[in-house]
């Protein structure tokens, strides 16, 4: 059986490398790595390859940045001639980047099946341009691979064949354990100048937070207060920087003091952050879950989150309006030692890749065997 992994934006990478390693265990399966463009830096693309011990991808195409119609259709075309060259048997498609809407796309109208790792999770908001990739992607695809019972009840609801669905766990958490001795290995918070536990990590890159003076105004308001009480260490997401830049309000973050702004990081730098962090603040998908793996406070500033069991059983906390007293409120329960603790949620036990990858063998193998 021949696979084709798509990969394109940071939050695909460290899900697609699980289920690759996965699938190189049986001799049977030919597994191969395409790899959109859609992020293209040393330090969003290459640098995660290498910590996660990706093979170099088999296809690259390109695609860098543009609108999201550019963007989406740039993708589709490219693929379609790996599709046409390869013809695979299946497509993996994770998360819910315009890379997954767009392969997915291109395979369904080949008649090639698609199974969806991270299916079925819906913020209810459709202004999230992530919302309508999961909406769509969900309905063109054949298996759909789920980390919590949220994302059944969603699928249900939109009369999803349940014979699809599988509860597979949660691959990012795969990746997390598997690294989890090296990260604990790094001493980043005092490479960088702060001590273990005394700061916040913030992270903060969605278009409703980001894109224009308004929404960066008002984070800006969070960090100054914030870092009156602790240090805030802030990777910046090209996105962010290009609109700090843009709005002309780069200057005032960067005079905050007790601001400490850097590159991107890698994974295994960023979650050694977050380890020896005493609080997060993010509006990311991914490090709401890595959080409450981690048992480590977390404040999500986004009005919705699609992964609801990091706020119902986990450390998360969704605030709606970012507005900075509110923030401030809730930091200082947290770091007075009030924060509720938190459980890991079912089957976040490192081996998600490991049933997805059994899925799709039952499904997909015997009829190759039979000569489709
Ligand atoms: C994308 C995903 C989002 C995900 C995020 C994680 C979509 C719709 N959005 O958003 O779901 O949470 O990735 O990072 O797919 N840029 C660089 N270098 C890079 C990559 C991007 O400078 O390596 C710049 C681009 O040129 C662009 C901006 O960052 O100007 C935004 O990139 P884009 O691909 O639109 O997506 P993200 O905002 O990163």
């Amino acid at each position: 059986m021949k696979v084709l992994n798509i990969v394109g934006a940071r939050p695909n990478f460290m899900k697609i490398a699980p289920i690759h390693r996965a699938f190189m265990k049986y001799s049977d399966i030919s597994s191969k790595i395409v790899h959109t463009g859609q992020h293209y830096d040393a330090r969003m693309s290459g640098l995660f390859f290498r910590q996660l011990e990706m093979p170099e991808p088999d296809y690259f195409l390109g695609i860098g940045a543009g609108s999201h119609a550019q963007q989406t259709a740039g993708i589709m075309l490219e693929f379609e001639k790996v599709i046409y060259r390869e013809k695979p048997d299946l497509v993996v498609v994770a998360g819910d980047v315009n890379s997954t809407l767009a392969c997915a796309l291109v395979a369904v109208k080949e008649q090639i099946p698609v199974a969806h790792v991270e299916a079925g999770l819906r913020s209810g908001d459709r202004r999230m341009p992530e919302e309508i990739n999961r909406i769509m992607t969900d309905s063109v695809s054949d298996q759909l691979f789920i980390t919590e019972n949220a994302a059944l009840v969603n699928l249900k609801k939109e009369n999803v064949d349940e014979s699809k669905i599988h509860f597979s766990g949660n691959v990012m958490i795969d990746s997390l354990l598997y690294y989890l001795p090296k990260i604990k290995k790094l001493n980043i918070p005092e490479s960088i100048g702060v001590a273990p536990n005394a700061y916040v990590l913030m992270t903060m890159h969605r278009p409703a937070n980001v894109d224009g003076a308004e929404g960066l105004k008002k984070i800006l308001q969070v960090v100054k207060k914030i870092a009156m009480l602790k240090k805030v260490v802030f990777p910046v997401h090209p996105r962010t920087l290009q609109h700090m830049k843009i709005t002309g309000l780069k200057k005032e973050f960067e005079n905050i003091a007790g601001l400490k702004m850097l590159e991107p990081q890698g994974y295994l730098e960023f979650l050694n952050l977050t380890l020896h962090a005493a609080l997060v603040l993010t509006d990311s998908g991914g490090i709401q879950e890595e959080t409450t793996f981690l048992q480590i406070p977390c404040i999500t500033l986004r009005e919705t989150t699609e992964r609801p069991v990091t706020v119902e059983s986990g450390t998360n906390y969704l605030l709606s309006s970012p507005d900075a007293e509110d923030v401030v409120k809730l930091a200082h329960e947290i770091f007075a030692g009030n924060a509720k603790k938190g459980i890991i949620p079912a089957l976040w036990d490192g081996k998600a890749a490991e049933r997805i990858v059994s899925v799709l063998r039952e499904k997909y193998i015997n009829s190759y065997v039979c000569g489709n």
